[in-house]
């Protein structure tokens, strides 16, 4: 099996991924973790490689870094917030942060301007980063374009540990520009370990499941320089795309399937009334009679994956679905009401953020 991390595929064979990439299944792993998470708890984080190093840090209070990197294309949605809350979660067990701007990347695989990506980075990303809770102490918000001396030779650097032809097995079909834009993801990911940096040190790199490649080849990289750099092997969590309102892929160039954070309560109930894929059935006599299926419906995984923490409220919602006594009209009012909640309130906050991001920003 191939991901191509540049052609907006939506993984959803996990079972093989896991068995294809040595990923590890999260299971019951969210008993262990040292602070409640949603999305461990409810299966949207699917997979890991070497949490337990993390686990450990947190628990012993060692110094370990969460790095993770955007793509500054888009409007800010509900996909997006999952790597934010991520970066807020391991932030809170102790982490460093390291937050790379792939501006270079963005550049080079979707032609954006380096000019324009920054502005993007940190209007639309970093200030709903702030917003969701991402604290400027030891955090390091970067750009690719911009990073430190030893980071731009270290993306050189890395090219002496792989081959052409590893290359070409990763990721299939390659460009000079797709190269490069893996070789400084690399850095990225390694370049916390470096002496510079207080390396070596576990480090942790929350992604979605179509930047496993990426997460595999640092790792192998990791190992071939170890006796140089005493690198430990990176840390990742892998977690499902947030589905679209329709079903499919939540992608801003949809934005009728798109939650976006800067949505008025009269978007998002429109969105979810009229477009959200229902489990339902198709009258509400046949409903009442057969249930409906919530495994399927839109606002149940929103509910799931996202605004019902509380696991006796969502089993109830679970249950009353699926024997038909909810409706689901019902559904998708709860559903509006919990993520209309979340929006007022972060829209607020927002607002405060805008004030925080002088102090994200290295100057170096
Ligand atoms: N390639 C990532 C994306 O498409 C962005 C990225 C750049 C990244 N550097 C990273 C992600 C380092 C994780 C770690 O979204």
């Amino acid at each position: 099996m191939q991901i191509d991390p540049w052609s907006n595929v939506n993984v959803k064979d996990y079972d093989r991924v896991i068995k294809e990439f040595g990923v590890e299944k999260t299971e019951n792993l969210h008993k262990k973790l040292p602070l409640e998470n949603i999305y461990f708890k409810r299966g949207l984080i699917f997979g890991h490689k070497d949490l337990n190093k993390i686990i450990e840090a947190s628990t012993k209070k060692k110094p370990f870094v969460m790095l993770t990197g955007l793509m500054p294309s888009g409007r800010f949605h509900l996909g997006h917030k999952v790597v934010a809350d991520l970066m807020v979660y391991f932030q809170n067990l102790g982490a460093e942060c390291y937050v790379a701007v792939a501006d270079i990347e963005s550049f080079l695989t979707r032609n954006i301007p380096l000019e324009q990506a920054k502005k993007v980075a940190i209007e639309e990303y970093l200030t709903n980063y702030i917003a969701l809770g991402l604290k400027p102490k030891k955090t390091k918000f970067y750009f690719q374009s911009n990073g430190s001396k030893n980071y731009m030779n270290f993306s050189k650097i890395v090219s002496k540990k792989t081959t052409f032809n590893e290359l070409k097995s990763v990721y299939g079909d390659l460009t000079p520009e797709k190269i490069i834009s893996a070789l400084t993801q690399v850095a990225d990911i390694l370049h916390p370990q470096l002496k510079e940096n207080n390396g070596p040190k576990p480090v942790v790199v929350p992604v979605g499941t179509d930047q496993l490649p990426h997460i595999s080849l640092a790792r192998d990289i990791a190992y071939r320089m170890r006796s140089e750099y005493n690198f430990i092997l990176p840390s990742a969590t892998f977690h499902k795309l947030i589905p679209g309102v329709k079903g499919g892929k939540m992608a801003s160039s949809d934005p009728s399937s798109a939650i976006f954070l800067t949505d008025s309560p009269e978007e998002v109930t429109t969105k979810i009334k009229k477009y959200a894929f229902s489990g339902g059935q198709k009258s509400l006599k046949e409903h009442k009679e057969k249930g409906g299926n919530p495994d399927i419906d839109i606002s149940f995984i929103y509910l799931k994956t996202m605004f019902e923490p509380d696991d006796k409220k969502l089993n109830k919602i679970y249950q009353d679905y699926k024997s038909g006594s909810l409706l689901t009209s019902e559904l998708k009012e709860i559903t509006i009401e919990k993520i209309n909640s979340f929006l007022k309130d972060h829209q607020q906050k927002r607002k405060q953020a805008i004030k925080q991001i002088d102090k994200f920003i290295i100057k170096e």
